[in-house]
C-alpha cells in the first residue's frame, strides 16, 4: 500500500469541503474535483483492523458489490500515513444525495424510494451480502433514480443467500436510527416487508416468521 507523509496527508485533507468529522479529526472530505476522501483511524494495535484495515475492507467490499451488479463507489487510491496512524481512501463522488436527505427535501417520493430500498435489500440478501452499515444516510439516490451504496467497509459476503436470522439482523440495522425508523413506520412496516418478500423469493414459512419478528 502507498505510504504518504504527514505533509501530504494534511494537504489532502485540506483540499476541499469537510463533510464529516468527529473528536478525532476529519473523516470525510469532498474535493473540488468531485472526489471523496475518507480517512480511517487505526484505533488499536493487534485488533482485527490492524491485520485487515477498514480502508482495505472498504476497497475489497466495493469491488465485490460492483462485481455482483450493485451500484457503489469505486476506489481510486488507498494510502497510509504512519505519523497520523490513518488510512486514506479516495474515490470519485457518485452524483446524487442520500435517501435521508432526499426525504427531508421532497417527501412526495418516499413510497417509491422505500419500495426500491426493500427490493435492494432483497437482492443483497439473495446475493449473500450482509451490509451492516445499512441506514438511509448510506444509500444514495442516483441521477437515474436507482439506488447506490456508500460506506461499505462493514459488510460480509456469504457464498449463499442470507439466513432468516441474518435477514432479521439486517432489518434491525436499518431500524436502529430513530429518523429512519419513523419514515419506514409511516410508510408501513407491513408494506415494506411485503415488497421485500415478493422480491426475496422466501418460502411462506420464512415469510411468516419474518412478519412475526416485526409483530405484523
Ligand atoms: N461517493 C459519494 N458520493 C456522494 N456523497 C458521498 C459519497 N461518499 C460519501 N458521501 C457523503 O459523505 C457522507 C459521509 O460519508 P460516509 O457515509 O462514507 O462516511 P461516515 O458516515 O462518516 O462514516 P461512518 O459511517 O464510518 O461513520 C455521506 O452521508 C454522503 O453525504
Ligand atoms: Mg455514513
Amino acid at each position: 500500500m502507498e505510504k504518504i507523509s504527514q505533509e501530504e496527508f494534511q494537504k489532502l485533507l485540506t483540499s476541499g469541503k469537510v463533510l464529516e468529522q468527529d473528536s478525532f479529526g476529519i473523516k470525510v472530505v469532498e474535493t473540488n474535483d468531485d472526489r471523496i476522501i475518507k480517512t480511517f483511524r487505526l484505533k488499536r494495535l493487534f485488533s482485527s483492523a490492524f491485520f485487515y484495515p477498514y480502508a482495505l475492507r472498504f476497497k475489497h467490499n466495493s469491488e465485490k458489490l460492483l462485481k455482483k451488479g450493485f451500484k457503489t463507489i469505486s476506489v481510486e487510491r488507498i494510502s497510509y500515513c504512519r505519523e497520523e496512524k490513518r488510512y486514506v481512501v479516495i474515490y470519485p463522488k457518485l452524483a446524487g444525495e442520500t435517501l435521508r436527505d432526499t426525504f427531508e427535501a421532497e417527501p412526495k417520493n418516499i413510497q417509491k424510494r422505500l419500495t426500491d430500498l426493500a427490493l435492494l435489500m432483497a437482492k443483497l440478501h439473495k446475493e449473500g451480502v450482509l451490509f451492516r452499515s445499512l441506514h438511509l444516510g448510506n444509500v444514495l439516490l442516483l441521477p437515474d433514480q436507482s439506488l447506490g451504496l456508500i460506506d461499505v467497509s462493514d459488510m460480509k459476503v456469504f457464498s449463499s443467500p442470507l439466513s432468516l436470522q441474518q435477514r432479521i439482523r439486517n432489518f434491525n440495522h436499518l431500524l436502529r436510527y430513530p429518523q429512519d425508523y419513523k419514515v419506514i413506520d409511516q410508510f408501513g412496516m407491513n408494506r415494506f416487508l411485503t415488497a421485500y418478500c415478493e422480491a426475496a423469493e422466501l418460502n411462506s414459512d420464512l415469510q411468516k416468521k419474518l412478519f412475526l419478528e416485526f409483530k405484523i
